[in-house]
């Protein structure tokens, strides 16, 4: 594989590194290109969500892919990231790390990182213009300067100085696996990440499922042995799922 030139734009402030790079992208920026910044003032999460990003706690990043696959195969971008997240904080950080699905990225329990990509797309021809792989992780936040709902839930990998060293090794890594992005072989490691699998799970906006997750199958959807006995199969665009006792 020939090295890939990157172009890596660093900014000290910005609202959010998707919304950024997205402008960009709509002019015509060519894939490879990534912004970094140091604080987001409107760091976005998936379902709406914000994304808490102060200034030098964290590593927030986005990345332009142009990638030439249809549609659906663009869906895999996610939890192709997930897994050059997990193993690149890996590396770096020494902390062990696993994938809840579908992308969240945990230490020791908590998260502490996230993936928000967005695309943009022709449907009719099925042809994916660009997608947006947003990347957060929590560097250095102590648990109090967590806002109250998250301090339960979130962590961060306890280290600033990483913050170069990560960017690196989640390039390397990202682009690796997009390189082999039809194989979909990242899928292995996917699994074998999961901190779901045979783990009692609830589905969040549709009450009254629970069951234990017990796969994830080829299409990285999320297996469920409902309660009820059935086997109910969780794409992630409709549903997310909570952990529970
Ligand atoms: C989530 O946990 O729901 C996804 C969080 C994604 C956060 C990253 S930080 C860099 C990029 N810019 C954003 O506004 N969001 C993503």
């Amino acid at each position: 594989m020939a090295k890939r030139k990157l172009k890596i734009i660093k900014l000290e402030t910005v609202d959010s590194t998707n919304t950024y790079l997205k402008t960009l992208a709509e002019k015509g920026e060519r894939e490879g290109c990534v912004v970094v910044a140091r604080r987001q003032t409107s760091g976005r999460g998936r379902h709406g969500r914000s994304f808490f990003s102060p200034a030098d706690t964290g590593l927030y990043m986005s990345v332009l892919l142009r990638p030439e696959a249809s549609v659906k195969e663009s869906l895999f971008i996610t939890s192709m990231t997930a897994v050059a997240t997990a193993s690149a904080i890996e590396t770096v950080s020494n902390k062990k790390c696993g994938i809840k699905w579908v992308n969240d990225i945990f230490v020791e329990g908590k998260k502490v990182a996230g993936i928000l990509c967005e695309g943009s797309f022709d449907h009719d021809a099925d042809k994916v213009n660009y997608v947006i792989v947003g990347i957060g992780v929590n560097l250095c936040q102590p648990k109090e300067d967590f806002p109250q709902e998250l301090r339960e839930i979130a962590t961060s990998l306890g280290d600033e100085g990483i913050r170069d060293a990560l960017l690196e090794q989640i390039l390397n890594r990202l682009f690796a696996l997009y390189d082999e992005l039809p194989s979909h072989d990242f899928l292995t490691e996917y699994k074998e990440r999961s901190v779901l699998l045979g783990e009692r799970v609830k589905v969040l906006g549709n009450e009254g499922v629970e069951g234990v997750a017990i796969d994830i199958d080829e299409e990285c959807r999320l297996i469920l042995k409902a309660d009820s006995g059935e086997t109910v199969p969780l794409s992630s665009g409709e549903v997310s799922v909570r952990l529970t006792q």
